[in-house]
């Protein structure tokens, strides 16, 4: 079943269809376990799935995060576990281990300063057999580059130059780390390691960060179109990360 679906988002390539296919990709996941508790990693104040999705698949839903504001902000119908995905103090972890069919998170693993730490944590937190799948972006992408190389505090201010609501008090920018946003055999390797027994990336290319700059977009454009008929998968922008417990 997981073969078919990442054989499948594996012919799609484009980056749109990775935003417009996560969720229904996620629920294939989810409906693929005979178990219903799910928790999703970094959900905060926008957990992924209405109440109305969740109620007809009788889920047990769980929105997790680093951030006790973001969890106050959660729709009272979710439930929440505020903790670290990376963290390294193994009690934190404890409550949750063995517990869950599915997590699944959305823009949030850039977020993570050790992608190991968390994916032994997520390990930890599966049932046998659960599976865990994570949207987030390729660091080998300009824009993302030039996130990672700018002091936070700058970028936070020109996030809120752009959009005036991208503040502490408002919707906060997260500092970003972009821990294991890569594509490659290596980064696989490294989470196999945890005890998984599969790792797949799903790689997507292109982005709409050059929207506003005609020239730059229409370059962008065919180089972008060239890496990704070469599938040359290290300069994708997003990935899906699955893997098996
Ligand atoms: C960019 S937001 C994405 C929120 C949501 N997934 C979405 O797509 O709208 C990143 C979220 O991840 C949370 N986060 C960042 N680092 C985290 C960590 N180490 N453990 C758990 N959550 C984390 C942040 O607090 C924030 O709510």
């Amino acid at each position: 079943m997981i073969h078919n679906i990442v054989q499948a988002a594996k012919t799609h390539k484009n980056y749109q269809w990775a935003w417009q296919n996560y969720e229904h990709i996620v629920q294939q996941i989810i409906e693929s376990q005979t178990g219903k508790n799910v928790m999703e990693i970094g959900g905060g104040r926008f957990p992924t799935f209405d109440q109305a999705y969740v109620e007809k698949q009788g889920l047990k839903y769980t929105s997790n995060d680093i951030s006790e504001r973001e969890l106050s902000l959660a729709p009272h119908w979710v439930q929440r576990a505020h903790f670290d995905v990376q963290t390294a103090d193994e009690s934190a972890i404890e409550p949750f281990c063995n517990q869950y069919d599915v997590c699944f998170s959305k823009m949030v693993m850039e977020h993570v300063e050790s992608y190991d730490r968390a994916y032994k944590n997520i390990f930890r937190i599966l049932r046998p057999g659960g599976m865990s799948i994570a949207f987030h972006p390729v660091l080998y992408t300009l824009p993302f580059l030039v996130n990672l190389a700018i002091p936070d505090s700058l970028s936070s201010k020109l996030l809120a130059s752009v959009f005036p609501n991208r503040t502490d008090d408002g919707i906060p920018k997260f500092e970003a780390y972009y821990s294991g946003c890569r594509i490659s055999q290596s980064v696989r390797d490294n989470i196999q390691s945890h005890g998984f027994s599969a790792v797949w990336q799903v790689p997507f290319y292109g982005h709409n960060y050059y929207s506003k700059f005609p020239i730059i977009r229409n370059i962008h454009s065919t180089v972008n179109d060239m890496i990704q008929d070469a599938n040359i998968s290290v300069l994708a922008s997003f990935c899906y990360t699955i893997v098996k417990k």
